[in-house]
């Protein structure tokens, strides 16, 4: 695979395992991580970034391991910018079939200042660590870590450094989830307009989801010319998450009308993944998350469930068998309608007269008043005490 893609094509680079995995409480045990990998490689992640070698004998020990049983998937691991760091991270990447380093610093005045470097010996170190990094392995990607609050100037002389120096991909990370979409997007045309041998290389966007934006903002980026979106799935992640790789993934599908970019993620293994995700690290999925929510393919209220009934289309605008879903989950409660209701019994094996489904109906809606949600059960039972009825 070359880092420079087609102009529709988008990279999908999935960080579950690295920048998921940060999120206070969601570490994954070594075989939990070495399932996800081999999930994400075979739903087509383009590049799976596996973790962050240096950080315990623990991460290094499943980046190496992933690397070695990866199949079409880059393998990358992260990197500070220093040469232990970056050594480190080559020693576990190096088995892949195609190993990605993955080296970063913060460019932004609050930053910078924790190094305590100036912005000239932060330029300098910026060139020697991607040169080492390329001598290593001819798949380097660079971040300058809060880009989106950094002295523009400033982030075009380091991006222009690290072209130079040998990055192959240069992401430009919202790391606070500070930006919003028009912004998102205005930041990459003007790299890739201003930036020297921009045309070189492939832009990335990773947005974080502290305002909610996350997914919007990397959509955005893509429609101004990046051509790698960093994402994690449920958008796991520190604080507020990263941009969930469902959202995006199924937005550029269903929207491509709009955003006519491609990616060669199989949808239909979705479902599964964000629920061995959501197994593994322990954090549940909202029951209303976009696309993998227990409620995004459930419908309660009458007027929906009938018009589910005659035609899904419409209100639904992708179908559930696209993530891997087998079916619309037609919630029974106080909302339901006689329709739903027909439907419902018919699937559980009762075929109901219009003046048997009237009766049952009236007890049906005086149980849905008691109670939250019908079960398959609840309705045996209403149709057992009909039939006992003297
Ligand atoms: O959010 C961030 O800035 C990161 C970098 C390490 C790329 O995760
Ligand atoms: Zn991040």
């Amino acid at each position: 695979m070359t880092d420079k893609t087609d102009q529709d094509r988008v990279l999908i680079f999935d960080t579950t395992l690295r920048d998921g995995e940060q999120s206070p409480g969601a570490t994954m045990t070594h075989d939990e991580k070495l399932e996800i990998a081999a999930l994400l490689d075979e739903m087509g992640v383009d590049i799976i970034e596996a973790g962050f070698p240096i950080a315990s004998d623990g991460d290094f020990a499943a980046v190496s391991e992933i690397a070695k049983n990866s199949v079409n998937s880059v393998i990358c691991g992260l990197a500070r910018a220093n040469f232990k760091d970056i050594d480190r991270c080559w020693e576990a990447v190096r088995h892949a079939r195609q190993p990605r380093i993955h080296t970063f610093i913060g460019t932004s005045p609050l930053h910078r200042a924790i190094p305590n470097l100036t912005m000239d010996e932060m330029a300098d170190r910026i060139h020697d660590t991607v040169t080492h990094a390329r001598n290593l392995c001819d798949n380097v990607q660079w971040s300058p870590m809060d880009a989106t609050r950094t002295e523009y100037d400033y982030l075009c002389r380091v991006i222009e450094i690290a072209i130079k120096a040998g990055a192959t991909t240069i992401n430009i990370p919202d790391t606070v989830g500070y930006t919003a979409p028009r912004e998102s997007a205005d930041l990459i045309a003007r790299l890739i307009a201003d930036v020297p041998g921009a045309e070189d290389v492939t832009f990335a966007t990773h947005c974080h989801n502290d305002l909610g934006m996350a997914t919007a903002n990397a959509l955005a980026a893509v429609d101004a010319g990046a051509r790698q979106v960093e994402c994690t799935i449920n958008g796991l992640g520190e604080r507020a998450g990263n941009t969930a790789l469902e959202e995006v993934v199924m937005a550029l599908r269903v929207r491509n009308d709009i955003m006519p970019y491609q990616t060669r993620i199989d949808t239909r293994k979705i479902m599964n993944i964000s629920r061995r995700v959501a197994a593994v690290s322990g954090f549940a999925v909202q029951f209303n998350k976009a696309i993998v929510g227990k409620n995004a393919f459930a419908h309660e209220s009458g007027i929906h469930q009938d018009g589910m009934l005659k035609n899904a289309e419409t209100f639904e605008i992708m179908r559930p068998e696209d993530i891997g879903l087998s079916e619309t989950n037609l919630v029974m409660g106080k909302h339901s309608g006689r329709a739903a209701l027909r439907a419902k019994l018919k699937d559980l094996g009762y075929e109901l007269a219009d003046n048997q489904l009237k009766d049952v109906f009236v007890r049906f809606k005086a149980l849905a008043d008691r109670k939250k949600e019908i079960y398959d059960e609840d309705l045996v039972a209403l149709m057992s005490e009909s039939s006992s009825d003297p």
